[in-house]
């Protein structure tokens, strides 16, 4: 099991996508389980401000997640939400949805299962894989990069995406996510002690992915 965690912008999807498919190895993004809730709570009449009302529907939604890196599946109650929940709506009410801790355990559980069935190997990417979720994966990986690199590489997706983009207001919405993610209390993104930190404001994602496939096969011939 891989996991790699680390805030929004440093290539965690695309870099966790492309080792998964690299190697063979199954995929879980295990943010847009949390956004799939997010976006059945935000259709479903719940009050994404209100913790109780949100701990109460915690336990509703049936969510499931295809594991293939080539064509990652998430759904809830059997709709197709991939498109959905990368809305700004969502995107917007995330932190608040993922910090309620009744969700977490709901979507921590889901997640080691998906883990632990997975043949020949996962990677999971999020913000608490490797303090909180998989403890004890064969190798734990925390990518950082600038506020500027970040919000530069979000601005492009988000442009790819919608066909514009403002530069300066998805900095600050991305530097208030990771503040949010980072300060609650219930498992918050955090590098576990173990985890290889590797900076990728200078680099470029095919150095990325190669810089995370030598870290398996380095771990793969000392096991
Ligand atoms: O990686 P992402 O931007 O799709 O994640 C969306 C949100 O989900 C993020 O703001 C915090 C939350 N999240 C979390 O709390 N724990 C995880 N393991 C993954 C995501």
């Amino acid at each position: 099991m891989v996991a790699i965690d680390g805030p929004s912008g440093t290539g965690k999807s695309s870099t966790s996508k492309a080792v998964a498919a690299k190697l063979g190895l199954s995929y879980l993004d295990t943010g847009a389980q949390y956004r799939a809730i997010t976006w059945w709570m935000l259709t479903h009449g719940v009050d994404v401000d209100d913790a109780a009302a949100v701990a109460e529907a915690a336990g509703r939604p049936v969510i499931e997640s295809g594991t293939d890196p080539s064509a990652p599946t998430i759904t809830a109650d059997g709709e197709d939400a991939s498109g959905p929940i990368r809305t700004p709506e969502v995107t917007a009410a995330v932190s608040a949805v993922s910090a309620v801790p009744e969700v977490r355990a709901r979507i921590t559980a889901l997640q080691r299962h998906i883990a632990e069935t997975a043949e020949g190997g996962i990677v999971v990417e999020g913000r608490d894989i490797g303090t909180t979720v998989l403890p004890g994966a064969d190798l734990k990986v925390f990518l950082t990069a600038s506020p500027e690199a970040r919000a530069a590489r979000r601005g492009g997706e988000l442009k790819a995406q919608t066909g514009q983009a403002d530069l300066a207001a998805t900095r600050q919405a991305l530097l208030k996510r990771d503040q949010a993610d980072s300060n609650r209390k219930t498992s918050p993104l955090a590098k576990a002690d173990d985890a290889v930190e590797v900076d990728t404001t200078e680099l470029t994602l095919e150095q990325v992915i190669e810089c995370v496939v030598t870290l398996i096969e380095e771990k793969q011939r000392v096991a």
